[in-house]
């Protein structure tokens, strides 16, 4: 690992007092929030998340969350803030060692409570996967969260941790069987099942609002190397798939996958963070599986040219009212509790060293990607960034899940959040 990240503690710098929980939940009222409540309740008899309180800018919708947990919320503290109010966001931060916020479209309301955290020395975890945001925090905070000794972590979600991991616990099989890190890593998406969530939905559409009027952020959003720290992005050329093609390691067509754009910039940011343990030259892409023959390639055509679609009409305000309208799940809303057990998520990843050997592994969750398992990786992320990541471990600044929790994190995933990582010996 870097010197950074486990740069000694400054000594100029005040102790901050002890704070009264471990975990603070900003946003536990959203759709995403509720479903991590419920599984940090759940996790709380085993008394390995820590104490933690819910927080949120209404009181009445905390209090019927708090009644909706049963016994395990009776007595959960409420705290009432609301995501533009510096002052109550201050107040919250001096409560807990972590927060965990779920607030979003991060790039309209999630700033402010970055800022206080990066200030104050806060460690803070989210689930966005805004791309354009992530980049605009580390530009205008990073230097105070490594002055402070905040550890930021954005994307503990399903964007990126199944891809962040998954590379990381990659590497770590390669390096046991063959004495060398796999120099080339794609990941295909074998199968999921689950929906979106009006958060998902507000936040996509944002994102391409954004593009639609600025032509820098469009160029920014095809560096694959945006997120990396200035000097470290590799000047390797990254694949990235635009339509159909022909994969003949998976045997199979592909389609492009849609969270392609933050994973592959987690992914390398991670190795460009921990100096270059993938190699200078690594190469990471993802993409969808859809299947052989005429039937696979017509479901790449289909994929590619849906997400077109729903680009085109994002971007136009028109066509995007109608869709918000009509169409799309509207805030707080989102899959229910049965499609959220019914669904899955089954990645593969495929490794090749410098001198040709593979290895293949596959990365699985037992709850649809997006807000059963994601609800579940949040609530381990924040845990393990307060319980397992000591401050003489990792000093300030803006980490990836990989960076800053890697190993613990695996641990915790497999152990209670029903992810699974394995290496596939075919
Ligand atoms: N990475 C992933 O895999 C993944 C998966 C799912 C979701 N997400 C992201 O997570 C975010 C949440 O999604 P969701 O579907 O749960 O959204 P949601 O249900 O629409 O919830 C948004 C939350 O933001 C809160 N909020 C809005 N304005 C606020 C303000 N001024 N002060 C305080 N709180 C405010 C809302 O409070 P009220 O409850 O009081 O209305 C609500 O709790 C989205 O950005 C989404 O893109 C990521």
């Amino acid at each position: 690992m870097t010197e950074r990240r486990t740069k000694q503690a400054d000594p100029k710098r005040r102790a901050r007092p002890a704070a009264e929980f471990d975990l603070v939940v900003f946003g536990a009222t959203s759709f995403v929030g509720r479903i991590l409540c419920s599984y940090l309740a759940s996790r709380t008899g085993a008394g390995r998340v820590g104490s933690w309180a819910i927080a949120g800018r209404s009181a009445d919708k905390l209090q019927a969350l708090r009644d909706s947990l049963g016994a395990a919320g009776a007595k959960l503290p409420m705290i009432v803030a609301d995501a533009s109010d510096a002052s109550a966001l201050r107040d919250l931060c001096a409560r807990t060692r972590v927060v965990i916020s779920t607030v979003g479209p991060y790039a309209l309301y999630g700033e402010p409570l970055v800022q206080v955290c990066a200030a104050s020395g806060t460690d803070y975890c989210d689930l966005t996967g805004e791309v354009q945001w992530v980049a605009r925090m580390l530009e205008r905070h990073e230097a105070a969260a490594r002055e402070s000794g905040a550890r930021i972590v954005h994307c503990c979600g399903f964007d990126s941790i199944p891809s962040d991991l998954g590379v990381l616990f990659l590497q770590q099989q390669a390096i046991e069987r063959f004495g060398q890190p796999c120099v080339q890593v794609g990941m295909r998406v074998k199968a999921m099942r689950g929906g979106a969530s009006g958060g998902t939905i507000a936040s996509m559409l944002n994102i391409v609002e954004e593009a639609a009027r600025d032509p820098a952020l469009r160029r920014s959003l095809a560096n694959p190397y945006w997120l990396c720290p200035p000097g470290t992005g590799a000047g390797v050329r990254q694949t990235s798939l635009k339509g159909p093609a022909w994969d003949a390691d998976f045997d199979a067509w592909t389609a492009p996958f849609v969270m392609a754009v933050i994973n592959t910039r987690v992914v390398l940011r991670s190795n460009a963070l921990a100096g270059h343990p993938y190699g200078a030259g690594f190469r990471y892409d993802e993409a969808l599986l859809t299947g052989r023959g005429l039937p696979g390639r017509l479901a790449a055509l289909g994929v590619t040219a849906g997400m077109g679609g729903f680009a085109l009409g994002a971007a136009l305000a028109p066509t995007r009212a109608v869709m918000q309208r009509f169409v799309l799940p509207g805030p707080g809303t989102g899959p229910s509790p049965q499609a959220q057990r019914k669904g899955f998520f089954d990645l593969r990843f495929l490794g090749r060293t410098a001198d040709g050997r593979t290895l293949r592994t596959r990365v699985t969750g037992d709850r649809d990607p997006g807000y059963g398992s994601t609800g579940k990786m949040l609530g381990e992320a924040g845990a393990c960034l307060a319980m397992d990541v000591g401050k003489a471990d990792l000093a300030g600044g803006f980490w990836t899940p990989a960076t800053a929790m890697g190993s613990p994190l695996l641990a915790r995933l497999q152990a209670h959040a029903g992810v699974g990582f394995e290496v596939l010996e075919r």
